[in-house]
């Protein structure tokens, strides 16, 4: 019952063009097991045209630009992204935010850009581990909600993902109880941001996803997928996230 879970793997900035096609020829040969859920792969920008357009796997891009063209070195257009294939856009990635010193502010700029190219966008948010150890991890996650969400966000299906920043990469994740409370609190704010239309939201949790912690994660009230970095880059260990749905 309730929403198709989303499994989405972020490749970051990984791989080589063959081992791209690999990749995703040995996600795509497994996603029959996968069950249920959605499929999604975040690929590198020079290989997303390597995966999208050939069925059973749905690509998104790591990041786009707020503008929908101009003078912007090194930047992509969201539109472009829709161009090659791309139905979804991870936006506000704490490793954006830290790199590129994104705030909500920019990001939610790149969402309303995102929606108005027709992309789904994926608005991450996420606490350190100072402010969760300050006990702020939930106001922190909520004020990021706030500032990162456009109005139009709800109605467009978008996916909000909670990464504590501390679990990525780390093989350290919160407790079960800790990724519940998280996942209400959002779901309260979006509720009440967004009425009928934020309870059909789905929500990823995201850090340390892998195939021994994802049944009890995604087991959770209010955990609708994950986003899945290092075990995103095996295969049979993101297949295996998937099954577990
Ligand atoms: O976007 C994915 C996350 O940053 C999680 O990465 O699964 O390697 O902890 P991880």
């Amino acid at each position: 019952p309730g929403v198709r879970p989303l499994i989405a793997g972020n490749w970051k900035m990984h791989g080589s063009l063959a081992e791209t096609a690999s990749l995703a020829g040995a996600v795509r040969e497994g996603a029959a097991k996968a069950g249920a859920a959605e499929l999604l792969v975040c690929p590198p920008f020079p290989y997303i045209h390597l995966v999208a357009g050939q069925g059973g796997l749905a690509v998104g891009g790591q990041d786009c630009h707020a503008a929908a063209k101009g003078a912007h070195t090194g930047d992509v257009a969201a539109a472009m992204l829709k161009d090659i294939g791309a139905s979804y856009v991870i936006l506000g990635h704490s490793e954006r935010r830290a790199d590129h010193a994104e705030s909500d502010r920019a990001v939610r700029a790149k969402a309303e850009a995102a929606l108005a190219a027709g992309l789904t966008p994926i608005v991450c948010v996420g606490e350190s581990e100072a402010q969760r150890l300050a006990g702020e991890a939930e106001p922190v996650v909520t004020g990021q909600l706030d500032g990162s969400l456009p109005d139009g966000f709800a109605q467009a299906g978008g996916v909000v993902a909670y990464e504590p920043v501390w679990a990525i990469g780390t093989g350290r994740t919160p407790t079960e109880p800790d990724i519940a409370a998280i996942h209400a609190a959002i779901r309260a704010n979006l509720a009440k941001r967004f009425g009928a239309a934020g309870q059909g939201l789905r929500i990823l949790y995201g850090g340390s996803v892998k195939p021994g912690n994802a049944k009890a994660i995604l087991a959770l009230p209010h955990v609708d997928g994950a986003l899945v970095g290092g075990a995103s880059l095996v295969a049979a260990d993101f297949v295996a996230i998937a099954a577990a749905a």
